[in-house]
Parts: C-alpha cells; structure tokens; sequence
C-alpha cells in the first residue's frame, strides 16, 4: 500500500515525476488557479502527507480535517508562515520547506528592486510606454547610486548573504542585523559588519528584509522602525509582506521619511495597499522572488524528495527546526 500524498496547488511535473517514479500515486490538483477552502479541507481527507503551496493556509482545521493518519506536510517555498508549525507538532505532523534552492533567483530580484528603485527604472519605463514626451536631461530622472553606499541586512541567512554578495559586487558596503552568527569566512569576504537594529536602520542607504515572518517578525519595520531611517533611505523586501507594516510604509513614504521601496511581497497579499499604487518612489512586483521556470522545478522536486522519504519512514532532507 503506497502512502495517499495529496498535491494541494499545481506543481511542476519536474516534481510529481520525482513522486510518481519513487511508486507513489499523488492526487495532485492541476489548475492554475487555487482550491477554495471548502474544497482544500475535502480534498486532504484520508492523506498521509500533503505537498502545499505558500498560498494554502495549513491550520488546526486544515489538520482535523486531513485526519489522525498525516504524517507529513511538506510545503514548496522555503518560507512557511502560512503552516501552524505548533499545530502540526502537537499531531506529530512533520513540516519541510525548500531552502537553498531558490536563494539565488531571490537574491537577484533583491538586487533587481535595489536597482530599479534607486534608479528610477519603473517610473522611467511608464513614462515611455505612456508615450509621455521626454528628452536627454542634465537634469533629468535623477536617481542615487549605489556605489559607496550601505546595504543594512535584516536576517543573515542564505538569501541576505547572497543579496549581499550582489550588492557588494556593486560597491555597497554591508551592514547587517541576525540573531544568529554568519560564517566568520563569509562574513570576512564580504566585510560585513553585525550591527544593532537600530543602528541599521539609522545607517543604511539600503534596508533589505531577509528574515523569516513569524509572531516576532511580524511588523518589524513600523512607524518608529522608518522614523529611525535616514529620509534618503530605501526599503526593499522579498521576505514576507507581514514583516512590514504597510500602512505605516504609506505614511512614511507620504510623510517624505524614507525615499522609497522596492516591494515583491505585501501584507494582504495579493491586495496591494491602494497608498502605494500611484506612487513613484515604489517599485512593486508580484512575489516573484523564486519564479524562474528552473528554480520552481527545483522547489518542486525538493519537496517531492521530502515527500518521497517521509513516504519511505526515513528522514526528510529539510525538515523545519
Ligand atoms: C518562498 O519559497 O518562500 C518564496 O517566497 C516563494 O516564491
């Protein structure tokens, strides 16, 4: 008897290969758009493991309705917060995530936003396809360098040292704030400096968000965090929308107390807060941090991995601590 894995989101099939060839038999949703709840809670009935995506809330509810018999929720994104991980331990449900694999893809739309924010690019390039007139100015679309200025991490893991790298790689110099200790050999090559929140937040041209988002994450950056801010300062995040309040990143912006953000991830997602829409000190995508075509493959197989040796009763590769 295979082990009943239900594929909650539609997965690459680089992924439900990886499950198919191990002689497993996922039922796995295949539409583009999400399952409503209603149908999410009658579908992960009789499941003993359950692949999901960022966008399927994984609560006590969710659990009681998969049943006694779960083993496993192995999430395809490396951020987790719409699992209830306490809840999940409380059954003896084990929870995996994807790390590593798409560090890189986040990391460069990291450096992506740092770039179009400080330089213009988005509000250059709507004025071009409004066909607005323009002309070569002296003066013209100014924006600030990066060169010689200070990146401020928050959360020194995988993708803020590799958003580092890049940003290093463009002549900022690195500052940044972890509660945990990075390798003294990375933290030398990149010259990277540990400093107190606050006085990141009081020294970086650039503040980049790389922490996970959880209860103590969750609004990090508010109105006293962008008070803190130099009023020349950016704000990028490709962690979580919660982490930031958005609100209070509206009146900031409004209020002229930070020059502007780069956005992948919002609060409310996928609502984006109506104060940022027409603004154009704010660049702001649609949570693309990990979608290259290989990075989700990679995500997908990950998961499936996980999948696979739970399926097996031996231990996942990335479980979550
Ligand atoms: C993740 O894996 O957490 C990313 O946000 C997905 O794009």
């Amino acid at each position: 008897m295979t082990a009943r894995i239900v594929v909650t989101g539609k997965i690459p099939s680089a992924g439900l290969q990886v499950l198919r060839k191990a002689g497993l038999d996922p039922q796995a949703w295949s539409q583009d758009t999400a399952m409503s709840r209603q149908e999410l809670l009658q579908q992960v009935k009789g499941a003993e493991i359950l692949v999901t995506l960022l966008t399927e809330k994984v609560d006590g509810e969710l659990l009681d309705a998969a049943g006694p018999q779960l083993k496993a929720v192995c999430n395809v994104a490396v951020g987790y917060n719409n699992i209830d991980v306490a809840a999940c331990k409380a059954r003896g449900v084990t929870v995996t995530n994807t790390p590593g694999v798409l560090t890189d893809a986040t990391a460069d739309i990291a450096l992506a936003l740092i770039l179009m924010v400080t330089r213009r690019l988005a509000e250059g390039e709507r004025v071009i396809r409004a066909k607005t007139s323009w002309q070569w100015g002296m003066h013209y679309m100014l924006g600030t360098g990066v060169t010689n200025r200070i990146l401020g991490v928050i959360g020194m893991g995988a993708i803020g040292i590799a958003t580092a790298r890049r940003a290093k790689a463009c002549g900022m110099s690195i500052i940044y704030y972890s509660r945990s200790e990075i390798d003294t050999k990375i933290a030398t090559e990149l010259g990277a400096k540990k400093v107190l929140f606050d006085e990141l937040l009081a020294t970086s041209d650039v503040v980049s968000i790389h922490c996970p988002s959880n209860d103590s994450t969750h609004h990090l950056m508010g109105k006293a965090q962008f008070e803190k801010m130099k009023k020349t300062a950016f704000l990028i995040n490709t962690a979580r929308g919660p982490i930031v309040d958005e609100q209070a990143l509206v009146d900031a912006l409004r209020n002229q107390e930070i020059a502007g953000a780069g956005l992948d991830v919002f609060e409310f997602e996928p609502k984006v807060n109506a104060g940022l829409l027409d603004r154009d000190d704010v660049v702001l995508i649609p949570h693309l941090g990990s979608a290259t075509t290989e990075t989700r493959d990679a995500m997908a197989m990950l998961a499936a991995d996980n999948a696979v040796a739970i399926a097996n009763d031996r231990k996942p590769l990335t479980p979550v601590a």
